[in-house]
Formats: C-alpha cells, structure tokens, sequence
C-alpha cells in the first residue's frame, strides 16, 4: 500500500487513484468553490497561544461526545455514493470507525444497506436522514431503529441540490454513463475499474427493490430532490417517531440552534455540507464559540477539517466533537478500511502531537484561552 503522511498526502494519492470524474465528485463544492477555501481560511484565521512547564507525557485524546466517552473526538461523516470510491465503502468506512472506537453515520444514499452495515460491521452507528418524502422518511427511521442504531441525523442544508459545476460538466451520477471520456478515464485507472467490475455498479442499497416507488425516490434522491417543504413542524414530528438521540445537521444560525434544542434535538451538528450546497456560506467557525457557549456539550462540528490542530481548535471553542468527511474519502479511495483507518490514526497522532505542544494535557481542557483571533 502506498504510504502518506497527511491528509493532504491521501488527497493526492485518491487523485491519482480514481477516475477525473469520480473525484470531481468527492471533491467538488458549489457555484465557484468559493465556501471550500473560506472553510481552510477559518482555521488559518485562529492561532495557538502555547502554554509552558506543563506536564504533557501522555496527552489523553479520551473525550464525552453528547455525555458518551470515546477514545477520540472524532464522528464519521455521513457520505452518500461513497461505493463509488470503493466497492461497499460504506462497509469499509463503518469497519475503520469501528476500529477506533468512533462513531460512524451511514447516508440515507448509502450503497451498503441499513440493515447490512448493522448486521456486517456493528458499532456505534447513526443514521443520517434525507427527507426525499415524508412516508419514506418514516420507513427509514422505523428500520434504523429496528437494526439498532440508536442516533438520527437529520440533515436540513439540501433543501434543494447544490450547483456542483464539476458534476454537471462530468454528468457524474449513478449508474455510471459510459461516454468515451468515461471509458478512457476507466482504462487509465485500471485497479478502480477491475474492483467496480467485480463488484458490480453501485446501488443506492437502502432502496434496492424493484418496486416503481423505490425507483422513483432513487431517482429523486440521485438528483437531490428533497422534500422542500419540510419544516419545524417535520421536526417536531420526526421528534415524536424517534425515541433516542436526535441531532440536526446543517444548522447555522444561533435562533436555528435554539429552535431545535426547543423542539427537544439532543444536539446540533454546525456544518455547510463541506462547501458543497450554498457557496456563500459563512465557514461554521464563525459560529461555533457563541452557539457552543449558549449549548454546551449540544454541539458537533464539521467542514474543512483537515489537519489534527483544525480538531483542537474546534474543541476550544467549545465543540464536543468533529465529524470528518473528505479525507476519509481519500483514505478509502486509496486503500479502503486500512486507508480510511489511516487517516484516522494521522488525526490521531496530529491531536496529540499539537497538545502537547501547546502545553495542554487532554483534550477536555481546551478552552478559547489557547486561541488568538487574527
Ligand atoms: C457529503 N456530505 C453528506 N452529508 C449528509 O448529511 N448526507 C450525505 O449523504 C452526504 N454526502 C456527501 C458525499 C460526499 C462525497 C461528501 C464529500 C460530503 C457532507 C458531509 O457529511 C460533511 O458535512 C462534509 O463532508 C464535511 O466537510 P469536509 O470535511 O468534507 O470538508
């Protein structure tokens, strides 16, 4: 397996790995990508303020996520089509949260089923919630209860689909078009094309029946069309079929947060979908430190994080925990489990390394007395 030392380094690889078209798909953002750089940006915006003569032999990573210990504060990032980048990869990505005793959030666009990644891989699963329609979204919910997860994320920032320019320009989409660009980004990625042709195209696996209302919402949920009527009162009622840990993801705004905290959510992932729906977005950094101050211990974080110190200045404004996305995707296009498990473990050793070198002993002692805004 090809060895690298960053995430950045996994990018690269995952590049050179996978299709023009199947990256531009994982990589892309946006109108002019304009929110995928603001989000590096933020982290760049917030500086370390090191603390001396402090005793950081064993800096300890352990950690509650919404008053549940994990060895890590890390989540992973719920990721539709992500069979595209490896054959199952959902399976792949579920195996390597597993192992470092993290959640993992399966996409309502999975391509390993509810059912599959519960029986097949176990652990701490969440599901992630699309609301194509308001009957289906109740099928899903009733069948992630019953294969025992045991958190719902409702995602709320694709009211409509994002203007992913890279997709339209590839007519990216599954099943795959074979136009002869395809075919010959296909032949020079030979190890890519030899896996989907053992396994076979993708599937959106949570509607894989042959029966017309799954084809229908496959389509719909392929081209994003969600319900966009959907509201609080959804909430409210999706509140009412859950019976445990309900987050919503996606959320901004402070008042939004308050609402949903309100409606009786267990907390709030701060997120703009990784730059990938409204491209003028403000970067949740922005936001974190008030909305974290005014809910602690109710608030996840993601978008743009890509180095062990962007986890530990999320946690010291305040974030209980940091969901990762991209760059397990590169871990998992370059070499599946074992790359995506990678990635993890260089989050790992990025965390404990900047905490001890800013002189703080354990990531539960993070405060925004460590940062400096510039
Ligand atoms: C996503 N994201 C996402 N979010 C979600 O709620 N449901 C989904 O099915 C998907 N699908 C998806 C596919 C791909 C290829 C990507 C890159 C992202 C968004 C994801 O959960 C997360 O919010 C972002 O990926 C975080 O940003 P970074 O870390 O990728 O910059």
């Amino acid at each position: 397996m090809s060895c690298a030392f960053s995430v950045n380094g996994y990018r690269e690889l995952a590049r050179r790995h996978l299709p023009r078209m199947v990256f531009d798909y994982l990589e892309g953002g946006a109108d002019d990508e304009k929110c995928l750089q603001r989000n590096l940006d933020a982290f760049d915006a917030l500086e370390l303020l090191p603390r001396r003569l402090i005793n950081v032999a064993q800096p300890s990573l352990s950690t509650e996520v919404l008053g549940v210990s994990q060895p890590l504060p890390l989540i992973v990032a719920p990721m539709g089509l992500s069979g595209a980048f490896w054959p199952k990869g959902d399976l792949e990505l579920a195996r390597a949260a597993k192992k470092a005793g993290i959640p993992f959030i399966l996409s309502t666009a999975s391509n390993a089923s509810i059912e599959e990644v519960a029986e097949q891989v176990g652990g701490d699963l969440w599901f992630q919630l699309y609301v194509v329609h308001p009957t289906l979204a109740e099928h899903l919910v009733k069948r992630a209860l019953a294969a025992g997860y045991r958190t719902l994320v409702l995602t709320t920032d694709v009211a409509v689909n994002g203007k992913r320019e890279r997709d339209l320009r590839s007519g990216f989409g599954l099943p795959f078009k074979y136009t002869p660009n395809v075919i010959i980004d296909g032949m020079l990625h030979p190890r890519w094309s030899l896996r989907l042709l053992t396994a076979g195209m993708p599937q959106l696996a949570n509607f894989a029946s042959t029966q017309a209302y799954d084809a229908e919402l496959q389509a719909a949920l392929l081209s994003r069309q969600m319900d966009a009527s959907f509201d609080w009162a959804g909430l409210k009622r999706l509140r009412d079929l859950w019976p445990h840990r309900l987050l919503v993801k996606g959320i901004l705004h402070p008042d939004d947060v308050k609402h949903c905290i309100e409606l009786g959510a267990d907390g709030v992932i701060l997120s703009n979908h990784g730059g990938r729906q409204l491209d003028s977005s403000c970067s949740p950094m922005a936001v974190l430190e008030q909305i974290a101050t005014a809910h602690p211990g109710k608030v996840l974080v993601d978008s743009g994080f890509r180095r062990g110190s962007d986890v530990v200045k999320a946690l010291a404004l305040g974030a209980s925990g940091v969901l990762i996305g991209r760059p397990l995707l590169y871990g998992l296009a370059t070499a599946g489990t074992v790359g995506a498990a990678s990635v993890l473990d260089i989050f790992k050793d990025e965390i404990s390394r900047t905490l001890a070198n800013m002189g703080c002993a354990c990531v539960r002692r993070l405060t925004p007395g460590y940062l400096i805004h510039t």
